[in-house]
């Protein structure tokens, strides 16, 4: 009997040996302590035992136990993890569990409707350009004759950058105020006749309100050719908006002073959100949305073009606005909050 229970421990450390995935070990733990097991039927061989013997036997039947137990937990332990892994994709893997939800973005209502004016854009012969948003002074304001003592820097509160005296370039650096700044880099690289648009984001050192943030888009347009006139101005201006709005809009032309400009012009919607009444956005129902006019030729000349040659016009959409008007947004500061309960509207 004694020998008995030595031999099952025996066997076990050696199948336990052989084994290394989760399910045999239970085949195994049955096969020894199952109802039938050889060690459960030698346990219950014990009452045949004489009575002096039968506490002997017992203590090293438990012992045993113990130790069999043990070697268990240790087989268990070094269970090989991708063996069991597997097993468990394949066999442990309930299909008709509920699963995580995944949720998917969807786009901004500023690239909406951005991709929807490159459309346009693209129909009529515009090229679409990128360009910095750390800006050189030049660029963002000599280039566009706003020279250091205008008095039209003041109309734009800028965020000039503070950069180190070992800086390579000697030029003070702005975050730029205008997508205009793209105009003489873009007629420097691609010279006349061109047509294109520069969309992208502009910083103004602004008290924000419900129409003012210090982060916000412009599109701007750019057309050199040869005779270009205001006719073509408003024309491309006015098939701009009636294809974004995709009705025909109200609109007005009126004066407006831009030093890249001459003559220059404030093309001004009638405000879609209180229809023209009078608003927190618009202020008295028209809403400044495409300051515009007709290149300067000062302009022309920083670009390296004979203003007597080329000519042409220059607009600025005041994107963020557009975006505004189109889906009827009353505050400027939702485009970037990030707050879902708003940007799931979309
Ligand atoms: N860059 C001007 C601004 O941010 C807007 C502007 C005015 C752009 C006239 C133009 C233009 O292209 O012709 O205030």
């Amino acid at each position: 009997m004694e020998n008995l229970f030595k031999q099952i421990k025996e066997k076990v450390e050696k199948e336990l040996k052989e084994i290394n995935i989760s399910d045999d070990f239970e085949k195994l733990e049955k096969k020894y302590f199952g109802r039938k097991g050889e060690f459960t039927l030698a346990i219950k061989n014990l009452k045949d035992l004489a009575e002096e013997k039968r506490p002997v036997i017992g203590k090293l039947a438990n012992d045993v136990k113990k130790e069999i137990e043990e070697l268990f937990e240790n087989a268990k332990s070094k269970l090989n993890p991708v063996a069991n892994k597997a097993k468990e994709f394949l066999f442990g893997f309930d299909p008709t569990l509920q699963g995580d939800k995944k949720e998917l973005g969807h786009l901004h209502p500023c690239t909406i409707v951005l991709n929807d004016v490159v459309d346009v854009m693209n129909s009529m012969g515009f090229m679409v350009l990128d360009g910095p948003e750390l800006e050189s002074e030049y660029y963002n304001f000599e280039s566009l004759n706003i020279p250091k003592t205008h008095p039209a820097r003041e109309m734009q509160d800028t965020y000039f950058i503070k950069t180190d005296k070992n800086f390579k370039y000697k030029e003070k650096l702005v975050l730029r105020t205008q997508t205009s700044a793209l105009q003489v880099r873009t007629i420097e690289q691609f010279g006349a006749p061109l047509r294109a648009i520069f969309p992208g984001r502009c910083f103004r050192n602004e008290a924000t309100d419900a129409s003012h943030d210090n982060t916000f888009y412009q599109i701007e347009g750019l057309m050199i050719d040869r005779n270009i006139s205001i006719a073509n101005l408003v024309s491309i201006m006015n098939s701009i908006l009636n294809q974004i709005f995709k009705r025909d809009v109200k609109t007005r032309l009126r004066p407006g002073y831009f030093p890249f400009v001459e003559p220059g012009f404030e093309l001004d919607i009638n405000c879609l959100i209180c229809g023209g009444k009078g608003c927190s956005v618009c202020g008295d129902g028209w809403l400044e949305l495409m300051p515009c006019g007709l290149v300067h030729p000062k302009v022309l000349e920083y670009g390296g073009l004979d203003p007597k040659e080329w000519n042409g016009f220059a607009f600025g959409i005041g994107f963020t606005r557009l975006v505004m008007m189109l889906y009827g947004i009353n505050d400027i500061r939702l485009l970037q909050s990030g707050d879902l309960r708003f940007i799931k509207q979309f």
